[in-house]
């Protein structure tokens, strides 16, 4: 559940949000977010500004703030900027027709494929039927209409690759290999899964993991973006873990022989760090040059630490393990643990280590090799032994637009929204029609200004109708907020230019119908079956 005041908001399937109250963004649920500034504290996803100025030359949604938040984005922006390779991959429901919002997507997309990445548009066919019931006919149709629109926004296929989940073989055997490192208790904490809900829903979850993937088995494991709107992210999330707990060798920083925490580990770095540096001779004469750091001594440096409160419990634990380790020296190394994957791997990964190292039952420690070296070892040696060798995917976040109504934006709320299939005219009389952010009279909005952070037909103006044209989306900002502008002809422009913008895609989809024929993308499934929604 995203907004908490509706507890019970109905699902597109019929049933209800009660008992998901645990799950705090579900992703069949509406989409709406109440307060984005939550995404940042509550569930780990990072500001997008941050990131901002390591993107070669940004994207306008990028730029604009439409683009708000990532997840991982560093990795996505620097392979971006070294040339290195790089993927973007997102997915599409066909339930009904696109539109302007999921022409964000669509616009994610190809921007990356524009700047040298491996990109992947699919059709979630087997999530529309499992999890909202739609027929295959009319999923075939829909299927269609997406593709038409991604492709006569500028997405190149021979560049890249459209598939539907249903016909991916690979993408099922992946899902098939990721289910086996997930279990129900999570499907239940993640998406408040229960004892109703369908097995083919659950598949479908389990494809959608197999999707953001699949980048990573074509050439090699590479830096992956997934673009989508922030009620997604729970799949990345639960990506993200499975790409972990795909991984034979899970590798980290150690100081002795018995194992830590990550808090615990911090602290020994400390300790470490601290009495190695003391030059001072001890009671005995020594220095730190000709004596390594004993366990016992870091056991009592900690006892005496100043240290936040935060550390309260690793402190505790650590000085525990220091003190059974006794005389042993702290000393740093990397550690490569064998989770998974064949006794052969284990032993391929020995012989690959240089330098001193030390073999013990299901681990190895290395002292010659830095982390970074460490971990694209334990990958090279997992891929040898018929591992994947996943990254963590990325992800970004875009706002969700506004319904034109006010309120959100919905697909079953024509009013509210601009489909991509709308005829122009259509389209001009619903941005006409919109709500704005203006003030009750002519004269009070000169006095006062308009509202644009509050207003619809701003939004058009940002996501979509000034493209890249900043100087364009600014002017009409400062001049509404100014109070030079007026809502009448600030619609009456931009209802124009949707008509614009929808003839010419009208237009492009008709030339993109040939290269869609073309393409080995079946649209007209012959299957059978009544989907059903749970
Ligand atoms: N679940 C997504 C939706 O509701 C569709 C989807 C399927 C997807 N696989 C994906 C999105 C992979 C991103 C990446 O629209
Ligand atoms: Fe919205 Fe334009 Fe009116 Fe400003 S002038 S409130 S941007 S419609």
């Amino acid at each position: 559940m995203t907004d908490e005041d509706t507890p019970t908001d109905i699902y597109a399937d019929g049933g209800t949000a009660e008992g998901a109250d645990s799950v705090a963004i579900d992703p069949w649920g509406s989409s709406t977010i109440g307060d984005y500034g939550d995404l940042f504290s509550e569930f780990g996803i990072e500001s997008f500004e941050d990131v901002l100025a390591d993107v070669p030359y940004p994207h306008y949604l990028m730029r604009r703030g439409v683009i708000f938040g990532h997840r991982e984005y560093d990795r996505v922006a620097a392979a971006m900027a070294n040339d290195d390779p790089f993927a973007a991959l997102s997915g599409f429901m066909p339930t009904g027709d696109p539109h302007i919002g999921h022409k964000l997507v669509f616009d994610e997309l190809i921007w990356h494929q524009q700047r040298g990445g491996d990109v992947y548009g699919l059709i979630a066919d087997l999530e529309a039927h499992s999890a909202r019931g739609i027929s295959w006919p009319e999923i075939d149709e829909h299927a269609r209409n997406y593709l038409l629109s991604l492709l006569a926004l500028g997405f190149d296929p021979d560049e890249g690759t459209l598939y539907r989940q249903s016909t991916n073989r690979d993408v099922q055997d992946l899902g098939f290999e990721l289910g086996s490192r997930a279990n129900f208790s999570e499907f239940e904490a993640i998406y408040g899964f229960d004892g109703e809900t369908s097995v083919s829903h659950m598949q479908s979850v389990v494809t959608q993991m197999a999707d953001i993937l699949y980048p990573q088995l074509a050439d090699e494991p590479k830096p992956t973006v997934i673009p989508v709107g922030p009620d997604q992210d729970p799949h990345v999330r639960f990506a993200r873990d499975l790409a972990v707990r795909m991984r034979y060798f899970k590798v980290t920083e150690a100081f002795a022989s018995f194992e830590a925490d990550d808090a615990e580990r911090v602290l020994l770095g400390d300790a470490y760090d601290s009495l190695s540096s003391e030059t001072a001779p001890d009671a005995d004469g020594h220095t730190a040059a000709d004596e390594p750091v004993r366990c016992e001594d870091a056991a009592q440096w900690l006892s005496m630490a100043d240290i936040d409160p935060e550390f309260e419990p690793a402190r505790r634990s650590a000085i525990g393990k220091l003190e059974s380790a006794g005389k042993e020296p702290l000393r740093p190394r990397v550690r490569f643990f064998h989770r998974h994957g064949p006794e052969a791997a284990f032993e391929a990964m020995i012989g690959a280590i240089d330098g001193e190292k030390r073999v013990y039952e299901g681990h190895i420690d290395s002292f010659d090799l830095d982390l970074g070296a460490a971990e694209e070892l334990a990958r090279e040696v997992e891929l040898d032994h018929g591992g994947f060798g996943f990254m963590q995917p990325s992800s970004i976040y875009h706002r969700f637009m506004s319904g034109l109504t006010g309120g959100k934006m919905s697909s079953s709320i024509p009013a509210s929204h601009i489909s991509l299939l709308d005829d122009p005219e259509d389209g001009y009389d619903k941005v006409k029609a919109a709500s704005t952010g203006g003030r009750q009279t002519a004269a009070e909005q000169r006095e006062l200004g308009g509202e644009p952070d509050k207003c619809p037909v701003y939004e058009l103006y940002a996501y979509l109708l000034a493209a890249d044209d900043d100087e364009f989306a600014t002017r009409v900002y400062e001049e509404c907020a100014g109070g030079d502008r007026l809502c009448g002809d600030c619609k009456e422009q931009a209802a124009q230019l949707m008509k614009e913008f929808l003839a010419d895609h009208h237009e492009k989809r008709e030339e993109a119908a040939e290269l869609l024929s073309e393409l080995d993308i079946d649209l007209d499934l012959d299957r059978r079956g009544p989907g059903g929604a749970h």
